[in-house]
């Protein structure tokens, strides 16, 4: 597919599989919005790329995911550069070894890792219609789980750090669902990719899964494959023609995965659309 004319907008970009996504539709010639939410490491990131891929087409946008005023404001300075969206990767994600509520009251993995990507695409459905066809990317993870809808925040049962970040995942699955059924017809497609698991900083900066993820590095021997090799899965659905009219799914290697069971009923992934909408402040008009 030829995406010189596309505009990308990639979270997590500064680093992991985020860097490697941004990178590959760089070097296809794409304009890329990089989203990160530190100044040092975003700019040490556009610097990279820039540098690996000559274009000068990569812009850098601050925005702390965890904060939904900071998501109102990207979503506002996006709109202000670009009247169309071709492509939205909501990459950025991350897990956390204790529970703690974010600036908005909502327990910080399900606000980063779901509530965000919900509120940022709401946001941008207009620049998303309006580069239709155009397809987002939900990045997921590969965990059978459910989620307690009367305990989002986990305030009734003890908080186990990989089960909050799965919960907060499936979250994703459920909006990625609910999503594909709105936009049925639009031209406008959202799936949830499952990356594998590759070498990667999750959760490293906070401190939070870095023992975690260090633990498994050492026990595999580093042997874990490389971010760029998981880019190939977010790149090839947000770019493949086989992937063109594909909506709602959950995929790996290019295959289709089955989603955990909640995910395949459709009030769960509607009751979970309108909890988002009620924690994020979105009304009818917006949603
Ligand atoms: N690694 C794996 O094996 C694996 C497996 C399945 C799914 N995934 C998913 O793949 C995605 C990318 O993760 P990765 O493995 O590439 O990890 P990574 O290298 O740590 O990248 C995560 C990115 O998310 C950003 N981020 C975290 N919290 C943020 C916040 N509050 N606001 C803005 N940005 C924030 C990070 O920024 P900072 O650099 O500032 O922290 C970083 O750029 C995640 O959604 C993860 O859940 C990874």
């Amino acid at each position: 597919m030829d995406i010189e004319n596309h505009t990308a907008l990639v979270t997590g970009a500064n680093s992991g599989l985020g860097k490697a996504v941004a990178r590959a539709l760089a070097a296809r010639g794409a304009r890329v919005l990089m989203v990160a939410r530190s100044r040092d490491r975003g700019e040490a990131a556009r610097d990279e790329l820039h540098a690996a891929t000559g274009s000068e087409r990569i812009e850098l946008l601050l925005c702390d995911l965890a904060s939904q005023a900071e998501v109102r404001r990207l979503a506002e300075t996006v709109r202000e550069r670009t009247d169309a969206l071709h492509l939205l990767i909501n990459n950025a994600g991350t897990a956390f070894r204790e529970r703690k509520l974010t600036e908005d009251g909502v327990e910080r993995a399900l606000a980063i890792n779901a509530l965000a990507p919900f509120l940022l695409t709401n946001l941008l459905l207009e620049q998303l219609h309006a580069g239709a066809p155009s397809r987002i990317i939900n990045v997921g993870t590969r965990m059978d789980t459910a989620l307690d809808f009367d305990d989002l925040n986990w305030e009734r049962r003890p908080y186990r750090m990989m089960q909050a970040y799965g919960q907060s995942k499936l979250g994703l699955i459920h909006f990625t669902r609910a999503l594909a059924g709105r936009l049925e017809g639009s031209g406008v497609t959202v799936n949830c990719v499952f990356p594998g698991v590759f070498r990667s900083n999750l959760g490293g900066t906070d401190g939070a899964q870095g023992v975690f993820w260090k633990s498994v590095a050492l026990l595999l021997g580093w042997a874990l494959p490389p971010p760029e090799k998981a880019a190939e899965r977010v790149i090839h659905a947000a770019l493949s023609d086989d992937m063109a009219d594909v909506s709602g799914a959950y995929v790996g290697d290019r295959e289709t995965l089955k989603v955990p069971d909640q995910a395949a009923d459709p009030a769960a992934n509607e009751r979970f659309w309108q909890l988002s909408a009620r924690l994020v402040g979105l009304d009818q008009a917006e949603t």
